[in-house]
């Protein structure tokens, strides 16, 4: 049985000290990573260093991600991250989040090369998507691509957009019937994170859904005394 990951998104958040203060705090011993739970945190590039220096001395249930990557391979593309620059820092990246699309302009043909590229340099990438139609989009782009992954590789991150940043969650049994259309679209063996608002108090009706692997989490990520709780209390019955 797959662990069930929580996927901290720090988003454009905390400078180098205020990560080295996150880390002192997670690093407590009260704050133990059950071991059928995965963790990832995902911080902006520059803070990614600061965090894998930490980890070299910390569990094996923790991992690091990237918030994004590069489309194109390598070249002239000044400011661009590459997938095989990142492979040495992180294990997963998350592609074509709601704000990225949003923000920056990102289309579901970047979402589909960015994640084609992040499986050539072996990362998993965590695609989100709002809708079904943005997951049918991303199996059509992505499988153009003759590449010898599996969608085993992919993990899913079904992120409604009113849920994103507002405090306001889907409900558990919406996510759940949303996670199983999108399996349908992209794949059976696929994983489905649900992510938006989520908190220590609806972690559990989240991935106790059958076709809910775990859940990513922004805001609440940031504070360790939260992010702690939601990863305690997604085990817990
Ligand atoms: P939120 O963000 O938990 O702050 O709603 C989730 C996300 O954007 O991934």
């Amino acid at each position: 049985m797959k662990k069930t990951l929580i996927v901290a998104n720090w988003k454009e958040n905390k400078t180098a000290p205020q990560t080295k203060e996150w880390l002192e705090e997670f690093s407590n011993p009260k704050f133990q990573i059950p071991n059928n739970v995965g963790v990832v945190i995902c911080p902006s590039f520059v803070l990614i260093p600061v965090l894998r220096s930490h980890f070299s001395h910390h569990t094996s249930h923790l991992s690091l991600g990237a918030q994004d990557v590069s489309k194109f391979e390598e070249g002239q593309y000044t400011g661009e991250v590459s997938a095989k620059m990142l492979k040495d820092f992180v294990e997963f990246v998350i592609i074509g989040h709601s704000e990225r699309r949003r923000y920056l302009g990102e289309t579901d043909e970047d979402v589909a090369a960015k994640s084609v590229l992040a499986l050539k340099y072996d990362l998993i990438p965590i695609v989100c998507a709002s809708s079904v139609k943005e997951a049918r989009s991303w199996k059509l782009e992505a499988g153009k691509d003759a590449g010898g992954w599996r969608l085993d590789d992919v993990v899913f991150a079904y992120e409604p957009l009113f849920a994103v940043g507002s405090s306001e969650p889907d409900t558990p049994e919406n996510a759940q019937k949303f996670a199983q259309k999108i399996r349908a679209e992209v794949g059976l063996d696929v994983r489905i994170l649900y992510g938006g608002s989520v908190n220590a108090e609806n972690v559990k009706s989240f991935v106790s859904q059958p076709d809910i692997g775990g859940v990513l989490v922004g805001q609440a990520s940031l504070d360790v005394a939260e992010f702690s709780k939601i990863i305690s209390n997604s085990v817990q019955i």
